[in-house]
């Protein structure tokens, strides 16, 4: 079954096309980074005319670089929140109307379930011999973006249970207020990840918000602002200081994760995989810490491709696939799909 998938919800156009939840046959991302560099993040209503023009090019060049025509496209998934409404709209208003033009079956998909399915994605260019291994629930999922930060326990296709999630900022998010407090640019995670590479974890002491015993919810403001004190205090901010307290901070948020992924672990002993997802999944120091601090029965999975990390629609299409198989006479052609405002998964 191919599915087309399109996400819109902040600031990137993205159409996607998936066979049977995992098989990338296209996935093409137009990002308005560099749009954003200019305000050092997303002015909403900028991001949304940014939508209205590259939507349908978006769309053209999907399906020709997956070779396919429409007769080959079996349903649509659509992203319809959480996200900005108006770029969301953008994308469930597409998806409508090809539904409507097209008789196509429409599947509406949760954006942060989308991240977590990134993980079950692979490219046409992969040895399928080797990525035959299915996900064993129930899984523990870390879902670190720009908007969302949650430990979630999947026991199974959309059976999601949220454990914890940021009482304030996400991580993403810190990364970038501290990229941008550090004069580094937007958006923050890659930049800083860079700049740690050449500096010391160890120059600033920055603080580790574990919270309460047993608890596993996140909280990065604290550290944020510890940044910021820090760097107030120094007049000469050279090349080495930004190298170390990138470094610094990265570490701090890696420490938080390692701890609340472990405690998370000791609290439901079955779970059998442990997942990365969302933007900050692409960061390296994260990756390699947790595949160092895990137990050895405990199977450890990121995206295999950076593109599938950070927002894109093939990982759309792949929720989009699995929603359907669990409930096919839940989904109909020539459907209206809005943008929801709702910030509960499933
Ligand atoms: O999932 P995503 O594309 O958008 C949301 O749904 O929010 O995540 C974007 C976030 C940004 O905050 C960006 O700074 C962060 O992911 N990010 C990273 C890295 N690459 C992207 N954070 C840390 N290290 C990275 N290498
Ligand atoms: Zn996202």
């Amino acid at each position: 079954m191919k599915i087309l998938g399109i996400e819109t919800s902040c600031d990137e156009t993205s159409v996607a096309i998936v066979e049977d939840g995992r098989k990338v046959f296209g996935n093409v991302i137009y990002s308005q980074i560099p749009l954003h560099a200019l305000t050092g993040g997303v002015v909403p209503e900028v991001a949304a005319r940014e939508h209205v023009l590259k939507m349908v090019p978006v769309l053209d060049e999907a399906l020709k670089k997956a070779k396919c025509d429409w007769d080959d496209i079996d349903a649509i998934a659509i992203t319809h929140g959480p996200g900005l409404v108006s770029s969301l709209i953008i994308g469930t208003q597409t998806a409508s109307v090809i539904s409507f033009v097209k008789n196509k079956i429409l599947i509406p998909v949760q954006h942060i379930v989308g991240h977590i399915y990134s993980n079950w994605l692979y490219g046409l260019d992969e040895n399928e011999s080797k990525i035959s291994d299915d996900i064993a629930f129930p899984a523990l999922v870390l879902t670190v973006s720009g908007g969302h930060n949650d430990m979630i326990l999947m026991r199974g296709h959309n059976k999601f249970k949220v454990l914890g999630e940021t009482l304030d900022d996400a991580a993403g998010e810190a990364f970038d207020k501290v990229a941008r407090i550090l004069g580094l640019g937007y958006p923050g995670g890659p930049a800083i990840s860079k700049m740690a590479v050449n500096g010391n974890t160890k120059r600033f002491k920055l603080p580790r918000s574990f919270l309460e015993k047993d608890s596993l919810n996140f909280s990065f403001s604290g550290l944020k602002t510890a940044v910021l004190r820090e760097v107030q205090k120094h007049t000469n901010i050279d090349e080495q200081f930004k190298a170390d307290m990138s470094a610094s901070f990265q570490e701090a948020v890696t420490d938080v994760f390692v701890y609340k992924v472990l405690e998370a672990l000791k609290q439901n002993p079955k779970v059998k995989e442990v997942m990365l997802a969302g933007g900050v999944s692409a960061n390296t120091r994260i990756r390699n810490a947790l595949t160092n601090a895990l137990p050895i029965d405990v199977k450890f999975r990121f995206p295999r491709s950076i593109s599938y990390c950070t927002d894109n629609a093939a990982m759309i299409a792949s929720a989009g696939y699995f929603l359907y198989k669990l409930n096919p006479a839940k989904y109909k052609a020539c459907t209206n799909i809005v943008p929801t405002t709702s910030f509960e998964i499933y």
